[in-house]
């Protein structure tokens, strides 16, 4: 089995080490293009350890963003500002991907007025349900995904990575919670999937056969009637045959009933539940690394002393995710990989990062230099 320290190559890229930045959104964007506190947010985590850097969710449409400050790849005016994002990272000899995403149900809006899009009138934020996409408008999404990747590639990024997890359009898609459809788009498992395979195509062709492609999707849903383990893993499997180079496994830890004017709405939170062992999503993650032969990611409270290290011996992943660690101490990769991991400052899990973003830059209560 690995150590930590050992490099992975995938498809002659080199990855110095194990440890990968997760995606997260920065809440540092202005008027969806990157700002210099994002390029020197991004420069000070690579310069840190890490062996990847997955760069926050991208829009790949303006209705699309998932953040009010969120970055957009749906201009090719938004390219110089990615292109500083990806050489910061790269100057330190860190490999830099970008994700790429469309919030479908989840998407902003200022105004309550204008429809989100998604699979079917299944509301997952407070506010008026969605509208069910037609054809066209699921066609257009796929050439914008397609697009934002070709964008991501002139930006000299080493790979773009599809997000197909959290609730999103595309996990919007996968999961019959959300996918009511009885068109080519929903019903059957295939239904269901057909939208992140035609990205993941659609991509694969805008970006040529070198260029990385990883995909995001949750490997356990914790919610009845959603998206199962064997079903992540068959898609897995789908998009390794689409020319997907990297899995992604990511969880949905918490979901709730919210109400908006009395009309109930889905939440659902990415992150495991608060006071709950780390590696929670690490054995689902293990059941697609069985399903397929390319690389997985894994994540979820990694940090814990000896965790990340043990999630290689077990063979649950190839290489380890951190997120929240990483906000609460920049330093987490170079302790984890000098064996100092006692030295690491603890996220606290208050969360206080996600409600920072939903309005501004991001915050952390034990990391008082943000
Ligand atoms: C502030 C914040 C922003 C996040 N943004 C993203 C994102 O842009 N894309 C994504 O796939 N996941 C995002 N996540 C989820 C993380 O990548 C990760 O899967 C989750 O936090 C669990 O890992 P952790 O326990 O190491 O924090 C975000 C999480 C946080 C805390």
């Amino acid at each position: 089995m690995p150590i930590l320290s050992d490099p992975l190559h995938i498809k002659g890229l080199r990855l110095p080490n194990r440890l990968v930045m997760a995606p997260m959104v920065t809440g540092l964007a202005e008027d969806h293009l990157a700002t210099d506190a994002q390029v020197a947010w991004y420069r000070d985590h690579a310069r840190r350890g890490l062996g990847l850097v997955i760069v926050e969710s991208t829009a790949v449409l303006p209705d699309a963003t998932i953040m009010p400050r969120l970055l957009g790849a749906w201009d090719d005016a938004q390219v110089p500002g990615l292109a500083r994002i990806a050489g910061a990272i790269r100057e330190q000899g860190v490999p830099a991907v970008l994700q790429i995403v469309h919030g479908g149900a989840r998407s902003v809006r200022e105004d309550p007025a204008v429809a989100r899009l998604a699979p079917s009138e299944v509301a997952l934020l407070p506010g008026p349900a969605p509208r069910a996409m037609t054809e066209d408008e699921i066609q257009a999404v796929i050439t914008a995904f397609a697009q934002a990747a070709r964008r991501a590639r002139a930006a000299g990024f080493d790979g773009v990575e599809i997000h197909a997890a959290h609730y999103y359009l595309i996990s919007q898609f996968l999961s019959p919670v959300t996918n009511h459809r009885t068109d080519r788009w929903g019903g059957s498992a295939r239904n269901r999937f057909r939208l992140g395979i035609a990205v993941a195509r659609a991509v694969r062709e805008a970006v040529g056969k070198d260029f990385l492609i990883f995909c995001r999707l949750h490997a356990i849903e914790n919610l009845e009637g959603g998206l199962s383990t064997e079903e992540a893993a068959a898609f897995a499997q789908d998009l390794e045959e689409a020319g997907v180079d990297v899995i992604d496994a990511s969880g949905i830890g918490q979901s709730s009933l919210g109400d908006w004017e009395g009309h109930p709405f889905l939440n659902t939170s990415s992150v495991p539940p608060k006071g709950t062992p780390g590696g929670g999503y690490a054995p689902a993650a293990r059941q697609l690394r069985e399903a397929v032969g390319i690389p997985v990611i894994t994540v979820g409270k990694l940090s814990e002393p000896g965790l990340a290290q043990s999630v290689l011996d077990r063979g649950q992943a190839d290489l380890v995710a951190l997120a929240r660690p990483l906000i609460a101490d920049f330093g987490v990769a170079e302790k984890l990989l000098e064996g100092r991991d006692g030295e690491i400052k603890r996220c606290e899990e208050c969360l206080a990062c996600f409600a920072a973003i939903r309005k501004g830059p991001i915050r952390c209560s034990v990391n008082w230099d943000l």
